[in-house]
């Protein structure tokens, strides 16, 4: 059998940094059946991977990511709704081609996977065959996606328009045809509130209630002048557009919530819906700093999300240390976010947020989603691992300086899907 050597660090508990110094983690049919020290858990006939030298952390869980935008990384100066128009959407048309479409899924997966992500919730396309695509990639190596069609039908360029009947038969199909397949599902995927009429958020909620165990996903509260202009559209609260068809539940995932009321954060924590926090987007857009302490404070579950491509890049050991820049700058109303909280943020919340439970932590019964963060030799993160004070310390390091880079190997479900 595989046994697995190195310094593992996980937090099967939120803000408790489980640490396993020279540790052993046996693997069968891609589950974990015994952890503890290398010398406890090994016997001669093991296989033994050795992974000594840097740290072997779950794999990490993106609750907020879209595929389209790989190549819009980088579209710096503005704010959302500018941002959208003159980046995203473009080169979001551009996958009506479907050759084109691939390449992009390619790029995507590739890209999350080099990041040390092995689970994700994804943005899909406005276009089916893209999704298709997006789900047969994503198959192909190994990856866990919930995603699904995006759907809008109004506001947006023509070309990414639909209707409510093209909408449900079209998500129809794909779920079809990919969810509950190997590690892939589906997630039911309006835009947001204002690209979408309430005639095709119900389309939505007739969809998410005809397929078993779907998601649900969107955006809420980013920008100030895009929840004006919802609240214009509906009237109400942005959370009520959402709520009111019945697409809120525990397994809904709402991306970004930088200006929630106390009332939407309640219904919320009533319905047990998680966000999605998004702290590169929020910074690169001009967003704001995320209310962490009243999410928590409302019960809201809250996992990270790279939003590529406002998100400035795939890592989630970026987005952990942005989230923990964005509560220091909030000064006392904000959470100090410590390296377990960060790590937490970054994989159990984000499984606990896609109802992933048997991934998130190496605990024995898990599934092995793993990464090997080694840095190569010399580079400033090696140097300063080898001066770490324990493991704390050298969690903060690889938060403070870790990217793809230092990404040496990647499994899901004990394949090894990179390195
Ligand atoms: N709101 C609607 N669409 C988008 C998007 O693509 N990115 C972000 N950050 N917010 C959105
Ligand atoms: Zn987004």
């Amino acid at each position: 059998m595989t046994v697995y050597r190195g310094t593992f660090l996980d937090t099967p508990v939120a803000g408790e940094l489980r640490v396993e110094l020279d540790g052993g983690v046996r693997v069968r049919d891609g589950a974990v059946v015994a952890r503890g020290p290398f010398v406890e858990v090994a016997t001669a006939d093991d296989d033994v991977v050795d992974l000594s030298g840097g740290l072997v952390l779950p794999g990490f869980v993106d609750t907020h990511v879209h595929y389209p935008q790989v190549r819009a990384i980088g579209g710096l100066g503005m704010p959302l709704l500018d941002w959208l128009e003159q980046c995203a959407l473009p080169e979001e048309c551009r996958l009506a081609d479907l050759d084109y479409a691939r390449t992009v899924a390619a790029e995507f997966v590739d890209g999350l996977a080099r990041a040390g992500t092995t689970s994700a919730l994804v943005f899909g396309s406005h276009f089916a065959p893209a999704v298709d695509a997006l789900f047969t990639e994503a198959d192909r190596v190994g990856l866990r996606v919930t995603t699904g069609l995006v759907v809008s039908d109004r506001l947006l360029p023509g070309a990414l328009l639909t209707t409510p009947e093209r909408a449900l038969a079209e998500g129809r199909a794909l779920a079809e045809r990919w969810h509950g397949v190997r590690r892939s599902r589906y997630a039911v995927t309006p835009r947001f509130s204002l690209s979408c009429s309430a005639e095709l958020l119900e389309s939505c909620a007739d969809l998410l209630a005809s397929v078993d165990g779907a998601f649900f996903t969107s955006h809420v509260n980013e920008n100030p002048a895009e929840v004006a202009t919802v609240a214009e559209l509906f009237g109400g609260s942005y959370v009520d557009t959402y709520d009111k068809p019945g697409l809120l539940g525990p397994r809904a995932v709402l991306a970004h919530d930088v200006h929630p009321t106390d009332g939407e954060l309640d219904v919320l924590g009533l319905r047990g819906t998680a966000v999605a926090h998004c702290p590169t987007s929020n910074a690169a857009l001009g967003s704001g700093l995320f209310p962490l302490r009243r999410h928590r404070a409302a019960g809201v579950r809250v996992a990270l999300g790279s939003d590529v491509g406002a998100g400035t890049g795939f890592s989630l050991l970026k987005e952990g240390l942005q989230a923990y820049f964005g509560q220091q700058l909030q000064g006392t109303e904000g959470e100090r976010l410590t390296p377990a909280d960060l790590l937490h943020l970054a994989t159990a919340a984000g499984a606990d947020a896609l109802g992933l439970d048997d991934v998130g932590h190496l605990s024995i019964g898990r599934r092995f989603d793993a990464v090997w963060l080694r840095p190569p030799a010399g580079s400033t993160l090696d140097v300063v691992l080898r001066s770490a004070a324990g493991p704390h310390d050298a969690l903060a390091k690889a938060f403070a300086l870790g990217g793809p880079a230092d990404v040496a190997a990647v499994w899901v479900d004990g394949d090894r899907i990179r390195g």
